[in-house]
């Protein structure tokens, strides 16, 4: 009663307040603006701005009122000076309409390189200057938040949008996402890192329940975000769709305030994914578990507070902690700030950007000697280019996370521009068939099918048959061949194993043709991946002479594939997750969605059973995830965690080890002792002394990149990490535990090659944390 009494008269006092008397925000009153605030504005301010959304039928990337295309708005209120905010989608770029009625301009953004390349690259220097990159074309697009990174673990690669995020390992994920964040954040401009948390599927992911331990949460899906908001500090983080332990992630306490705030001492605000309201979720559930914005916002939800706190059930204490966390987000922004925006960010400087970046990415899996072209391999002036996405190449995914580029480099320009020829006759049957292939996907797709939408980028078309006459035809013009192999792949959708994640038998025919046909005649040929996921390779690799995962590199995809065939760049991309032999090989895919038969699934349903992987998914694998399953266990597969090739060598020096006070430092010279100049990453895994809990065989804790070494030139890398890094997480005590005991630093350049250990004796470390999940 008297919380309503105290709401009921701030609200008179407040009304009471003309326009010119009410305080105007500062960043020195926001206590004054809250104290003038009706009950009626907080709940309008928590609530983003878009009002007809729903009704215009759109899901994502339709608020318009702004800034054309851009994801959403937070809400104005001018009688206090308070100006709504822009948010754009992300993470590879900004994603808004590259056009607008009533002018010619065109508003076309940087495709950047997709999650999945920018860890490769193992570079948090080069990671921040895409991150500045994309937090310019954000304030210059007069945005004020990016929607991304996206730090969801590749838990299976079976996910859809796996080629947003980052990694199956939760440390490099953490490391880039915080360069990717400081980088952003340096502009002036925030983020919001996403989908907290256990947004492991898509299938069914507005409603399933991740059945996850709380040891395998902490250690696994949260510790990328914890490691990103200590380091970083995002503005923002988007709670994901999905259910947690059976609470949607969006009203979800223990996560959003306990673990959050509380064990990670969070400032910034929290918003919600793009859902608006749920049947089977109160507004109110959302602000109390400390939601501060809730996305698209409909006019209801702000009602519904109003209501919620009129009626007692929700304290006018959490209404106001949000509102002034969004004012503190509010008055940092740039539209607060009346930064005077261009639209016109420089998109040649940040095409250099993202060719080099995504070059850094690109993962050389194998070289038999034919690369690079021209310099030591093989002579190459007209490769034969086979693959429909030679032609139509992916610079990203799909969904929101698929950036409108002003243009996409494809193999034949970027092979050009390399002073390479690609023949012609190919060029003309696969241009003819990208083109028929488009004109089909638009007449069949969908309509209710949003994902399938015109806007949200390039499709899958299957691949063609070539006749093993044209190849026989074009062996004799051609001194190579290359055969590109595309994957795409995006939000709304996972990936199939038959057809996503294993070559389909005109891809598998089309290397067997082109292979046996060149190596006839001496003559080489490399595989491109073009893929923002994993693929199966073992049934085939034995066949290329060199492989390279290009993965989907953004808008100069085809300069930065050309800059390594060439030899320009010399390849120092490593694998951030493992590649298996066989999609079965990943403990979680027994109970990823996508296994059940239609019959079955139906009859439970039609039965009210909830159904197993759409439902809801049991972790059962529980931390047994990427590498800590298949090193621990022996497990063998295609190319492990960490690995990538170089033109030239490297030799490590005897790894030290030391310790001083928190900080552990480890440091090892690397030497180039080939021929080429070349980066090498350094990555250190640590084996735990055995105490009560089961732990993986090894575990990366740090890693470095060296600068490019001439050939005799070494480096030595200093690498740090803390104490409290080593622990692991016991569920009896709601503990981070070190056990105490002698650690084995391993160093190498990937988890299976191990190239020199130091130990280390730890003294035992006890870090409580709240209770949760
Ligand atoms: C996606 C988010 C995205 C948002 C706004 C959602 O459907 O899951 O990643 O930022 O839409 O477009």
């Amino acid at each position: 009663m008297k919380k309503l009494k105290t709401a009921i008269s701030a609200t008179l006092i407040a009304t009471t307040m003309t326009a010119q008397n009410a305080p105007q925000l500062r960043a020195d009153n926001i206590d004054e603006v809250l104290a003038a605030m009706t009950l009626e504005e907080k709940a309008k301010l928590l609530v983003g701005g878009a009002n007809n959304f729903f009704d215009q039928g759109a899901v994502v990337g339709g608020e318009a009122s702004l800034v054309a295309g851009a994801a959403g708005t937070t809400a104005a209120i001018p009688r206090l000076g308070i100006p709504a905010t822009v948010l754009t989608d992300g993470p590879a770029g900004v994603r808004i309409n590259p056009t607008r009625e009533g002018t010619d301009q065109t508003f076309y953004a940087t495709g950047f390189p997709i999650g999945s390349c920018l860890s490769s690259t193992w570079n948090t220097e080069l990671v921040r200057q895409v991150g500045a990159a994309i937090g310019n074309e954000t304030k210059e697009y007069r945005c004020d938040v990016i929607l991304g990174p996206g730090v969801n673990l590749h838990r299976n690669p079976l996910c859809g949008r796996n080629f947003e995020y980052y990694s199956e390992d939760p440390l490099l994920t953490g490391k880039i996402a915080a360069a990717y964040i400081q980088g952003v954040q340096s502009e002036g401009v925030g983020v919001s890192i996403k989908h907290y948390a256990v947004n492991s599927q898509e299938t069914d992911r507005t409603s399933v329940d991740e059945r996850v331990s709380p040891r395998a949460a902490r250690e696994l899906y949260l510790k990328g975000f914890e490691i990103a908001i200590r380091e970083s500090a995002p503005w923002t983080v988007m709670a994901s769709y999905n259910r947690v332990n059976g609470v949607y992630s969006m009203k979800n306490h223990d996560l959003l305030t306990k673990i959050l705030r509380d064990d990670w001492g969070y400032k910034g605000i929290v918003m919600t994914d793009w859902i608006g309201i749920r049947k089977d979720l109160p507004t109110i559930d959302e602000v109390y578990a400390g939601n501060d914005l809730l996305e698209p916002g409909q006019p209801k939800q702000s009602e519904e507070i109003v209501e919620g706190v009129r009626s007692g059930k929700l304290a006018i204490a959490d209404v106001d902690r949000n509102v002034r966390r969004m004012l503190e987000y509010i008055v940092k922004t740039p539209s607060f700030l009346h930064y005077a925006y261009t639209n016109k960010p420089d998109l040649k400087l940040h095409a250099d950007i993202t060719r080099k970046s995504a070059t850094e990415g690109i993962v050389l899996l194998k070289n038999n000697g034919t690369l690079p072209w021209n310099m030591t391999g093989s002579k190459v002036k007209t490769v034969a280019l086979f693959g429909e996405k030679s032609y139509n190449f992916l610079s990203g995914g799909t969904g929101s996370g698929c950036v409108h580029t002003p243009y996409v480099v494809d193999l034949v320009e970027g092979l050009g521009n390399a002073g390479i020829g690609t023949s012609a006759v190919l060029t003309e049957i696969y241009r003819k068939y990208v083109e028929y292939a488009k004109v089909k996907f638009q007449a069949e797709r969908h309509p209710a099918r949003w994902y399938q939408m015109d806007a949200f980028g390039q499709q899958k078309y299957p691949e063609i048959s070539i006749n093993p006459i044209c190849i026989n035809n074009e062996v004799k013009a051609a001194d190579a061949a290359i055969i590109t192999i595309g994957r795409q792949a995006g939000e709304g959708v996972d990936r199939d194993i038959d057809t996503e994640f294993n070559l389909t038998n005109e891809e598998r025919q089309l290397i067997y043709d082109v292979c046996n046909i060149f190596h006839a005649a001496g003559k080489p040929v490399v595989v491109v991946i073009n893929s923002g996921s994993v693929i199966e390779t073992s049934s085939w690799s034995g066949y290329a002479d060199a492989i390279i995962c290009a993965w989907q590199p953004g808008e100069e995809g085809g300069n930065s594939v050309a800059d390594i065939l060439t030899g320009k760049v010399n390849p120092s991309g490593r694998l951030p997750m493992t590649w298996p032999i066989a999609a079965e090989d990943h403990p979680s895919t027994a109970n990823y969605p996508g296994k059940m038969d239609l019959y079955t699934f139906e009859t439970m349903k039609a039965n009210g059973y909830p159904v197993p992987g759409y439902d809801y998914t049991d972790h059962q694998e529980g931390i047994w995830v990427g590498y800590r399953h298949f090193d621990t266990r022996g497990v063998k597969v295609a190319y492990p965690f960490g690995y990538g090739l170089s033109y030239t060598t490297f030799e490590y020096g005897k790894p030290q080890v030391t310790q001083k006070g928190e900080v552990i430092e480890v440091s090892v010279s690397v030497k180039n002792t080939g021929s080429m100049p070349g980066k090498e990453v350094a990555q250190v895994y640590v084996s735990a002394p055995k105490g009560q809990l089961d732990k993986p065989a090894k575990e990366l804790k740090a890693f470095g990149k060296t600068r490019e070494l001439k050939p005799g030139e070494s480096q030595t890398l200093k690498m740090t990490l803390q104490r409290r890094d080593l622990a692991s997480f016991d569920e009896q005590q709601s503990a981070w535990v070190v056990d105490e005991g002698t650690y084995t630093f391993k160093v190498g350049s990937h988890v299976l090659d191990i190239r020199g250990t130091a130990a280390l004796k730890v003294k035992a470390l006890v870090e409580k944390t709240s209770k949760a999940l």
